[in-house]
């Protein structure tokens, strides 16, 4: 469960202060949480507030019972973050490689590392890419990669930023089905509405601010409202 209570981030621009999340308010109590919203609303900030990669300047989140601004590290032991770009974070040379780095304290063995890097890579069918260059794997497989890479770290939660933006249609299908099969508690940004209205929870952000929340289809809907005029 990951509650933020009036937190708001600031940043100084140009001549005054901007707000990136507004006193925002929710509890994020359902294992599946999409996050919607237009370019800007606040979903990335929000996601990496969860994270402690951003600090709120008032205000209070707690991630399963910890705050993630004094408990950093307790906090990333239980969460694991899937970026827009997965070369952003797949950092070593091949995909084995790549999840065997993420399996370094889990299985600080050699051997039983790459037994396990293997072994995860197949669980998803990617068997065939693990010793292949991760710049000549598909934009789908890479990002599948990245977040077998993310899963080997073993998190209670996955936090994702649009992680099916930069892909066709055929790839978002095949990872969005990915990600639906996860056991983890997810909260995911994204612009697909068709994949959103397949999560418990809908938040729906606007100019750093929950404006609705609830079942898929009430929330969907609204941001519809708002976005036809
Ligand atoms: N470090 C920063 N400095 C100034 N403005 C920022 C910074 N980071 C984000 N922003 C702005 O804050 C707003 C919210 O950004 P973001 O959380 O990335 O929105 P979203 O992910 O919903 O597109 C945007 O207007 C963005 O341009
Ligand atoms: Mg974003």
């Amino acid at each position: 469960m990951i509650v933020f209570d009036r937190v708001t981030v600031e940043v100084a621009a140009a001549e005054r202060t901007k707000r990136l999340l507004d006193d925002l308010s929710c509890r994020l109590d359902s294992r599946r949480v999409a996050l919607i919203g237009d370019n800007g609303s606040g979903k990335s900030t929000l996601l990496r507030a969860i994270d402690g990669l951003i600090r709120p300047d008032r205000g209070r989140i707690e991630v399963n019972g910890l705050d993630p601004a004094t408990q950093t590290s307790q906090v990333r032991r239980q969460v694991g973050f899937v970026f827009t770009d997965p070369m952003s974070q797949l950092l070593m040379p091949t995909a084995v490689e790549d999840v065997e780095l993420s399996l370094t304290r889990l299985a600080p063995q050699r051997a039983e590392r790459s037994r396990r890097a293997r072994q995860a890579l197949a669980e998803w069918g990617l068997e065939k890419v693990a010793e292949r260059s991760v710049y000549d794997l598909s934009g789908g497989e890479r990002q599948l990669v990245a977040l077998i890479s993310v899963l080997a770290t073993d998190p209670a939660i996955v936090l994702a930023d649009e992680p099916t933006t930069l892909l066709d249609r055929r790839h978002r299908r095949r990872l969005e089905e990915v990600f639906d099969r996860l056991s983890q508690d997810l909260v995911v940004a994204t612009h697909d509405l068709d994949w959103a209205a397949r999560f418990e929870q809908v938040v729906l952000i606007d100019q750093g601010r929950v404006v609705a929340e609830g079942g898929p289809q009430e929330t969907i809907a609204h941001y519809r409202r708002l976005t036809d005029g």
